[in-house]
C-alpha cells in the first residue's frame, strides 16, 4: 500500500493547517518544550497507559511508558501518553468488570478527541487488554498492543505459588483447619513478588496470548516476564514500530478478521485459558463486526486439547511457560488448526512469525499426543436453566461433576450465600448443586467473579474438595471446579435461574452439552408469574448506564450503544 504523507496525517487538521486553532495547538506543544523538530510533520503516537498507584500489575508502566516513547523518537514519531483508568483487579469494587465498559469508551474518547495518528496500548491486569482492543477496534487507527506481561514465579518454602489458584487453595486448607495462621501469613507474601500480572493461566495472560494469537502485539511479546529484561526491549520495539504502521496505514481492521479470531478461540483452548476469555472475546469480535457465538467456542474446543500445562488446569506457572517456549512454542503445536495467513502488527504473517519458534520442554508444552486435557478446554451448556447458553471448564473440575444430578441448594445473591454457606445446619451434601442468584451483569452488578462459590466447612472438614456450583457469575480465570458459569440470561432480569428453588433437581451433561431443571414447564411459568425483579442498585452514575444498558454474557456485556450503531465521526475543530 501507499506510504501516508505527512500532510496524510491525522494529526496535521491539528498541526499543519494555518489557521488560529493550529497556531493554539503548536504554541501550547512548545509550552510543554517541545519544538517544531520534535513534532513537526510526525505521526503523533497516543499512548493509553494503565498506570495506576494502586494496580500492582501495572507497576512498571511508569518506566515501560518511558522504553516505548524511547523508541517512537527513535523511528521518527512523537510520543503523547494518555492515561486511562487502570483497572486494578484485586482493588476496584465492586468488580473490575462493571468499568470493562467505561475503559473502553474511556479509550476510545482519548484517541478520538486528541491530535493522534497511532495508538500503542498499554494494558494487562485482566479487564485492560479486552477493554483497550474493543477501543482500538471501534476506532480503527494503527494500533499496537504492549502487554504487561506475567509476574515471576510465587514462593514459599521453595516450593512455587501461583496467582489466585494457590490462595484459593490454601484459604481451604485453612478453613479446613489443615495449616495454621503463621503458613497462611508466608503464602501472603511469597505469592506476589514482581511487577507484572498474575502468572497464571487466568484472565490476564489468556488475553494478552490472546492479543498475540489475534496479531496485535510483537511476535512474542506476551508471555515475556514483566521483570525480564526483553520486556522493556520489546516495549522499545512496539514504540518503533507503531510508527511504521501509521505510514503503512495498517490498522485493527486489516488484522482483526473472522480467521484471525478464530486463531485467537484455537489458542485459548491449547492454553486452557479462562472462562473470562469467552466473553471479552465475543465483545471484542462485536467491535470488529466479526460474527462470533458461543457455539463457535464450543465446536473449536472439542477439537483442540489443552497443551498448556498452566495453573489452575495445569502444573507450571507463566515464568515456565516462557522458558518452554511461550505462546509461540505452543501454536507451532497447533499450526494445523490455525490460518497462517492472518496479517499482525509487525506487517508479516503469523506463520512468518512463527518461523523458528520451538518447545523447549515438553511436559510445560505438551505434545498433541500427550495433552494435558484431550478436548474442551471450556465446554458451552444450554438447556432450559440456561437458554443463552453457559460455560464450564471441565479441565479445571473433578471427573465425577462432568455427568451429576443432584438437589438445589439455592441463595438468593451473595450476601445470602456468604451468610448461611458455613452454618452447621444447612441441609447440603457432596452431592447437592450449590445455585447462586443475582450475580450477573445486571444482578452483581458487573457479573462478580462470585462463580466458584466456597465450599460449606462442613463439606471441606469432611474432604469434599469440589462440588457443582451453578451460578450467572465469572470466575476469576484463577479458580477451578466445577462451576457452571455465566448462565443467560441471568437472574436478574428473569432468566430462569431466577426460577430455581430449594431442592429442585438439576442435572448437568458436559458431554452432551446440557444443563437441565428438572421442573415442569407449567410450574416454571407459576413461579415466573410470581417473581419480581430485585431492586436496582444504582438510582444515578455509570452504574446507573450499565445497568440500562449492558448486554447479556453471551453477547459479550459490551454497551448496546458502542456494539452497535454508526460510526461516530470525526471531531471538529473550530
Ligand atoms: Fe492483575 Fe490478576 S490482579 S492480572
Amino acid at each position: 500500500m501507499a506510504k501516508k504523507r505527512p500532510e496524510d496525517l491525522r494529526s496535521h487538521r491539528w498541526y499543519g493547517v494555518k489557521d488560529l486553532r493550529a497556531f493554539g495547538h503548536r504554541s501550547r506543544t512548545k509550552q510543554m518544550g517541545f519544538d517544531d523538530v520534535d513534532y513537526a510533520g510526525k505521526p503523533v503516537i497516543g499512548i493509553v497507559n494503565t498506570w495506576s498507584g494502586i494496580n500492582p500489575c501495572h507497576a512498571h508502566f511508569k518506566e515501560r511508558v518511558e522504553s516505548v516513547k524511547r523508541g517512537i523518537f527513535q523511528a521518527g514519531g512523537f510520543p503523547v501518553e494518555l492515561p486511562a483508568m487502570s483497572l486494578s483487579e484485586p482493588m476496584v469494587k465492586p468488580t473490575t468488570m462493571l468499568y470493562r465498559n467505561f475503559l473502553a469508551m474511556e479509550a476510545e474518547e482519548l484517541v478520538r478527541s486528541h491530535p493522534i495518528d497511532g495508538v500503542v496500548l498499554m494494558g494487562g491486569c485482566d479487564k485492560t487488554t479486552p477493554a483497550l482492543l474493543m477501543a482500538a477496534a471501534t476506532m480503527d487507527l494503527p494500533t499496537i498492543f504492549v502487554p504487561a506481561g506475567p509476574m515471576l514465579r510465587g514462593n514459599m518454602r521453595g516450593q512455587p505459588l501461583g496467582s489466585g489458584s494457590d490462595a484459593w487453595k490454601y484459604w481451604a486448607e485453612l478453613r479446613a483447619g489443615r495449616i495454621d495462621e503463621p503458613t497462611w501469613i508466608e503464602v501472603e507474601d511469597g505469592i506476589a513478588r514482581s511487577p507484572g500480572h498474575c502468572m497464571t493461566m487466568g484472565t490476564a495472560s489468556t488475553m494478552t496470548s490472546i492479543s498475540e494469537t489475534l496479531g496485535m502485539t510483537l511476535p512474542g511479546a506476551a508471555s515475556i516476564p514483566a521483570a525480564d529484561s526483553n520486556h522493556s526491549k520489546m516495549a522499545v520495539a512496539s514504540g518503533r514500530r507503531i510508527v511504521e504502521m501509521v505510514w503503512d496505514d495498517l490498522k485493527p481492521s486489516d488484522i482483526l478478521t473472522p480467521a484471525s479470531f478464530r486463531n485467537a478461540v484455537v489458542a485459548d483452548m491449547a492454553l486452557g485459558g479462562s472462562t473470562n476469555a469467552i466473553i471479552h472475546l465475543v465483545a471484542m469480535a462485536g467491535r470488529a463486526k466479526v460474527p462470533l457465538a458461543l457455539a463457535d467456542f464450543d465446536a473449536i474446543s472439542r477439537g483442540i486439547p489443552v497443551l498448556a500445562n498452566i495453573r489452575p488446569s495445569g502444573k507450571y506457572l507463566m515464568e515456565d511457560f516462557y522458558y518452554a517456549g511461550g505462546l509461540r512454542g505452543l501454536l507451532t503445536r497447533v499450526k494445523d488448526a490455525l490460518d497462517l495467513d492472518c496479517l499482525t502488527v509487525n506487517g508479516r504473517t503469523l506463520g512468518e512469525n512463527l518461523e523458528g519458534a520451538g518447545v523447549y520442554d515438553d511436559d510445560v508444552i505438551r505434545p498433541r499426543d500427550n495433552a494435558v486435557y484431550a478436548e474442551g478446554a471450556t465446554a458451552v451448556l444450554f438447556g432450559n436453566l440456561a437458554p443463552s447458553g453457559c460455560v464450564i471448564k471441565p479441565a479445571a473440575a473433578e471427573a465425577h461433576l462432568l455427568q451429576h444430578r443432584g438437589p438445589a441448594v439455592v441463595f438468593e445473591d451473595y450476601n445470602d450465600m456468604a451468610a448461611r454457606i458455613d452454618d452447621p445446619a444447612l441441609a447440603v451434601t457432596a452431592d447437592s448443586v450449590l445455585v447462586l442468584k443475582n450475580a450477573g451483569p445486571v444482578g452483581g452488578p458487573g457479573m462478580p467473579e462470585w462463580g466458584q462459590l466456597p465450599l460449606p466447612r462442613k463439606l471441606l472438614e469432611q474432604g469434599v474438595r469440589d462440588m457443582l456450583r451453578i451460578s450467572d457469575a465469572r470466575m476469576s480465570g484463577t479458580s477451578y471446579g466445577a462451576c457452571v458459569l455465566h448462565v443467560a440470561p441471568e437472574s436478574a432480569v428473569g432468566g430462569p435461574l431466577a426460577l430455581v428453588r430449594e431442592g429442585d433437581e438439576i442435572e448437568i451433561d458436559v458431554a452432551g452439552r446440557a444443563l437441565r431443571l428438572h421442573v415442569s414447564d407449567e410450574e416454571l411459568a407459576r413461579r415466573r408469574a410470581a417473581w419480581k425483579a430485585p431492586a436496582p442498585h444504582y438510582g444515578r452514575g455509570f452504574g446507573a448506564l450499565h445497568a440500562k444498558h449492558v448486554t447479556q454474557a453471551d453477547a459479550g456485556c459490551d454497551f448496546d450503544f458502542l456494539a452497535d450503531g454508526p460510526a461516530v465521526p470525526e471531531p471538529e475543530i473550530h
